[in-house]
Formats: C-alpha cells, sequence, structure tokens
C-alpha cells in the first residue's frame, strides 16, 4: 500500500508474535512493547540526514557523522503511545515530546481532544506520531489535523499493527503521512477491535480491564 512501510524484519515479527500470544503477561507484554517500539522507531527514522563534525578519535582526527537537520517530536496518542514514546526517547534523547488525549463521544462515536500540549516550532520539527494499533483511524486523523493545526509539517505515523480499513482512511484525509507498521492485519471486528490483533493494547501495556 502507498505510503505504507511494512517494518517485516524476522525480529519484528517475532517479538509481534509473542505480544499477540493472549497468554503472554503485563510485564512482557510491555518489554517487548517498548523494543518494537525502537525497532520500529529506527526505521522510521531512516530518512533523517547526518552532517559532518570534527572530532578526536584516541588515535587521529576525523570528520564524522552526526544528526543534522530537523528537531525531533515524539507525540505519543494518551495512553497506550506512551510505552512509544518512553522507549523512542531512550535512543534520541535530544527529541521533544508532545501529547493528545483523545476520547471518543459516547453519541457521534467522534474522537474529541480532552488534552494536548506540544513543543515549539512544530513546523520545524520531524513529527513521529505514535499510537500501538491504526483501527477505525479515527483517533489517527483527529491527533494528525491537530497537529496539523499547530503547524506540524512533516509527520509520520508509528504502530505496532494497522488494519486495512485505518490504513485506507488515513491515507485518505492525510496522504502526506507515511505509516510505519510491524503488521497489516485481516479487518476490524464489530467492536472496531483488529482482527486477529492482540487485543487491547493499552489494557497489556498498563495491565487494566
Ligand atoms: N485499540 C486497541 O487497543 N486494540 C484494537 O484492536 C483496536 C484499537
Amino acid at each position: 500500500m502507498k505510503n505504507t512501510h511494512l517494518i517485516n524484519h524476522p525480529l519484528v515479527q517475532h517479538k509481534l508474535t509473542i505480544m499477540r500470544d493472549k497468554n503472554t503477561g503485563t510485564k512482557q507484554f510491555r518489554e517487548l512493547s517498548k523494543e518494537l517500539s525502537q525497532l520500529l522507531g529506527y526505521e522510521a527514522m531512516r530518512h533523517l540526514t547526518n552532517s559532518y563534525m570534527e572530532i578526536d578519535t584516541p588515535l587521529t582526527k576525523m570528520s564524522a557523522p552526526t544528526l543534522s537537520g530537523k528537531k525531533l517530536a515524539l507525540i505519543p496518542i494518551l495512553r497506550a503511545g506512551l510505552v512509544m514514546s518512553d522507549a523512542i526517547a531512550d535512543f534520541v534523547p535530544h527529541a521533544k515530546i508532545g501529547h493528545i488525549g483523545l476520547y471518543r463521544d459516547p453519541e457521534t462515536h467522534l474522537p474529541i481532544e480532552y488534552y494536548s500540549k506540544f513543543p515549539t516550532e512544530l513546523d520545524l520539527c520531524e513529527v513521529f506520531v505514535l499510537d500501538p494499533m491504526l483501527a477505525t483511524g479515527g483517533s489517527a486523523i483527529a491527533a494528525l489535523s491537530i497537529l496539523k493545526e499547530h503547524g506540524a509539517k512533516n509527520i509520520k505515523f508509528v504502530c505496532f499493527l494497522a488494519a486495512p480499513e485505518g490504513i485506507a482512511k488515513l491515507h485518505e484525509s492525510h496522504p502526506d503521512v507515511d505509516i510505519y507498521t510491524a503488521a497489516i492485519d485481516e479487518k476490524l471486528n464489530e467492536n472496531s477491535y483488529i482482527v486477529p490483533g492482540l487485543g487491547d493494547a493499552g489494557d497489556r501495556i498498563f495491565g487494566t480491564k
């Protein structure tokens, strides 16, 4: 699918399989969520560029590559996205972290923003929106619209799992946003859960029900 990057590295797939298993407990699920987030984040940052700086190794001087260009902004969608921003920030500690909280209106079923706080100069940032599950696409689309209203221009969406329905809707509303996912599953069920999926990602990460 156009603009969708399926990260089918064997290590990623192995970790995802353990996470899908309903017998995997909270501790292991959380650990694997962090590891998977880092592997997906690494792929989503492949387009970043290097500039060169002079350094002294113990043996000689050299011109060595260093991250250059735009600032990085990690934007988890609350609450399941938090595990992803924590994990990715471990390897890009200079990244700024913003947050978006959305809930679904019980009558209209539309996502309503209840919290948002973003780094300054979002327009100058490479923005990574983080949510483990791209299901109907409702929250992702709303989050991307909110970020664009705040000036974000270069945005990528990173998730563990995506449903074809969510990918199609997201691309329709935000064709400029690339999606990075470890799997594209079969479908959504009548409760908008991804099938075969891994259940409720937030509940499995935080041990709630
Ligand atoms: N959110 C989840 O946590 N799981 C799904 O399957 C769909 C949305």
